[in-house]
C-alpha cells in the first residue's frame, strides 16, 4: 500500500443558483444533481488517478482493474448511497476492505454552486462520524508511505490515524478542512499541514489574502508543523518547509465548479510525496490538478488523471 486515506465519504446533492441565499431567504435553483464526494473519498480518487495514468477509454470498463496502491478507510451507510459510493471507489482501483457499511445514514453534502462557480457546503456526516479510533488497526497502515487525513470524521479518530501513520513510518498529510481548532495532540503527528485561506484564518486569526501574507502565515504555522502549504485558489499556493519556502502561481482557468479542487490538490501532492518528489514539485502538481478540477462539474467526476496534469505541466 502506498497511500492510505482515512476520512469521509459523502453523496453530494448539488443545486446551481444565481447567487447564494441570505439567512431567512428562499431561492429557486436548478434541478439537483447527485455527485460522488466527501473530502476523504475525493482525495483517495485524486491520488488513484494520479498514480494511474489516463481515463478508461471503454465505457463501463474499470479504470484500473488491479489495485492502485491507495487504501480508503471510512464508513458508509447500508443504503443506496453507501453502495454506490463504495463501488465507485472500487472501480477506481482503491482498496475498500476497511471501508465498512454500517447501520447509519451515508454522509451527505448539500452544495449550492453560484454563477461564479463558488460553492457553499453543509455536510451531514452520518456514518462518517461513527468511525471511531478503536476501529483503526495498525495492519491497515502497513507499508504506507503517505497517510492523508481531513476533518470530516471525529477528531480523535484523525489523531489515532495520524499516530498509526507515524508508527508505520509514513509521512502524515493533514488537510485541516473543514476549519476547526487543532489539538496539539494531533499536530505532533502531522508532517505536512495543508489549508486554504479561510482555514488559515481560523487557525491563526489572519486572512492570507496575498501570497506575501500567506507566506507570513505559513511561517507562523510551521512553528508547530515541519511543512505547511496554504492554497490560495486563483493565486496558486505557498509552501514553507525544511527545504525553504516559495510561491507557486497557477494558470488561469474558467472555473465552472470549484468543488473538489482542494481535494485534487491534496491527492496530487500526496502522490508526488509518495513518489519521492520535492515539496515545490508536489505543490506544482497539486496546483495543476486543482485548477483542472475547478473546470469541471462535481467532486470526484472532476478529478484529473495523471496524463491530463502532465499535459498541462508540459504546455
Ligand atoms: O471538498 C469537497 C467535498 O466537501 C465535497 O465533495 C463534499 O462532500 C464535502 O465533503
Ligand atoms: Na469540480
Amino acid at each position: 500500500m502506498s497511500i492510505v486515506v482515512v476520512g469521509s465519504i459523502n453523496m453530494d446533492l448539488v443545486v446551481r443558483v444565481k447567487r447564494h441565499p441570505l439567512p431567512g431567504e428562499t431561492l429557486l435553483g436548478s434541478d439537483y444533481e447527485t455527485h460522488h464526494g466527501g473530502k476523504g473519498a475525493n482525495q483517495a480518487v485524486a491520488a488513484a488517478r494520479m498514480l494511474g495514468r489516463a481515463a478508461p477509454t471503454t465505457k463501463g470498463a474499470s479504470a484500473v482493474a488491479q489495485g492502485t496502491g491507495v487504501r480508503m478507510i471510512g464508513r458508509v451507510g447500508q443504503d443506496e448511497f453507501g453502495n454506490q459510493l463504495r463501488n465507485a471507489l472500487k472501480r477506481e482501483g482503491i482498496n475498500v476492505n476497511a471501508t465498512i457499511p454500517i447501520a447509519a445514514p451515508t454522509g451527505v453534502a448539500f452544495i449550492a454552486v453560484n454563477e461564479e462557480g463558488q460553492n457553499t457546503i453543509i455536510v451531514s456526516p452520518g456514518a462518517n462520524h461513527r468511525l471511531r479510533p478503536e476501529n483503526l488497526s495498525s495492519a491497515e497502515f502497513e507499508g504506507a508511505r503517505v497517510v492523508v487525513l481531513q476533518l470530516e470524521i471525529p477528531l480523535d479518530t484523525v489523531r489515532r490515524a495520524a499516530e498509526l501513520g507515524r508508527q508505520a513510518g509514513a509521512r502524515v498529510v493533514l488537510n485541516a478542512a473543514p476549519a476547526q481548532k487543532l489539538p496539539d495532540k494531533l499536530i505532533e503527528y502531522v508532517d505536512i499541514l495543508v489549508v486554504n485561506e479561510s482555514e488559515a484564518l481560523g487557525l491563526t486569526g489572519v486572512l492570507p489574502d496575498s501570497p506575501e501574507m500567506a507566506l507570513e502565515v505559513a511561517k507562523v504555522l510551521s512553528e508547530k508543523t515541519p511543512t505547511v502549504v496554504i492554497t490560495l485558489g486563483e493565486q496558486g499556493a505557498v509552501w514553507v518547509g525544511p527545504e525553504g519556502w516559495g510561491h507557486q502561481p497557477v494558470f488561469k482557468v474558467e472555473a465552472v465548479d470549484s468543488t473538489g479542487a482542494g481535494d485534487a490538490f491534496i491527492g496530487a501532492l500526496a502522490t508526488a510525496i509518495c513518489e519521492g518528489k520535492t515539496l515545490p514539485q508536489a505543490v506544482r502538481l497539486g496546483c495543476v490538478a486543482g485548477a483542472l478540477a475547478a473546470t469541471r462539474v462535481g467532486a470526484q467526476a472532476s478529478l484529473p488523471w495523471r496524463d491530463d496534469v502532465n499535459a498541462r505541466l508540459e504546455s
